[in-house]
């Protein structure tokens, strides 16, 4: 078993560079490799398709230069398809595409795979998930959206545990070994309940960055899910 498969099985925690201090980056980062984070999120914005502006492929550039982790890149920008290359370029090793970003999400997907990167798709908290079960056969990794894509430390939506658990039960029945991510308000109180409902990996900013001991949020995240039953 190589180290993705072992993950997928267990459990990864992505911490959200969103929420770190980008004055101090490189340190912040060396706390959560420290507290054994397994890849970094990248919460890339537009003020467009999300109303803020976070960075683009030349920090994503730098990141690749301080770190080893896996670069999980989250687009939430309008016209992902202009940026595929230079992402790749960068040195992300996964993209992530909201299916609301896109009008030829198939395609999209294919070409991140062309590239070299693993492909992941997501979906806001009011987009059904039948709206990206044609290419659930196609993807690495599903990202369900539990806040509304734009800013860290907004609450966790309740209400999108059921949505993981019918995302989780489709990739069930198709047999795929592939991720099962859940962004946006995660921390130690919701953490087991998600993984519960199907997660296997977690991102999480303000619980991790926003806390004095950046390390020991990374463990305490893990330590509140790791053992949950999974269905
Ligand atoms: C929200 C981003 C998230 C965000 C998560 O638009 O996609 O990755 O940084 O942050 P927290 O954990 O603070 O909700
Ligand atoms: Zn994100």
């Amino acid at each position: 078993m190589n180290t993705e498969q072992a993950n997928a099985k267990n459990l990864v925690i992505a911490p959200s560079i969103l929420s770190a201090d980008f004055g101090r980056l490189e340190e912040q980062i060396r706390r959560v490799e420290e507290g054994g984070a397994d890849w970094l999120h990248l919460d890339i914005m537009d003020g467009h398709f999300v109303p803020n502006i976070s960075f683009g492929p030349m920090v994503v550039k730098a990141i690749r230069g301080i770190s080893k982790l896996p670069l999980d890149t989250h687009l939430m920008i309008s016209n992902p398809d202009r940026y595929l290359e230079e992402f790749q370029r960068a040195g992300a090793d996964r993209l992530t595409i909201h299916v609301e970003s896109t009008a030829h999400l198939h395609r999209t997907i294919q070409r991140v795979q062309e590239l070299g990167m693993k492909a992941g798709v997501t979906l806001n908290p009011s987009t059904p998930i039948s709206a990206i079960t044609e290419v659930l056969p196609f993807v690495d990794l599903v990202l369900i959206m539990s806040v509304n894509p734009g800013f860290g430390g907004q609450k966790f939506i309740a209400t999108m545990l059921q949505k993981i658990r019918d995302t989780s039960a489709v990739l069930r029945e198709l047999k795929r070994e592939i991720y099962l991510e859940v962004d946006g308000g995660v921390d130690s109180s919701n953490a087991r309940q998600i993984v519960e409902a199907g997660a296997n990996a977690l991102v999480a900013g303000n619980a991790i960055f926003n806390t004095p001991n950046i390390p020991g949020s990374v463990r305490a995240l893990r330590a509140s899910a790791v053992g949950a039953p999974r269905p």
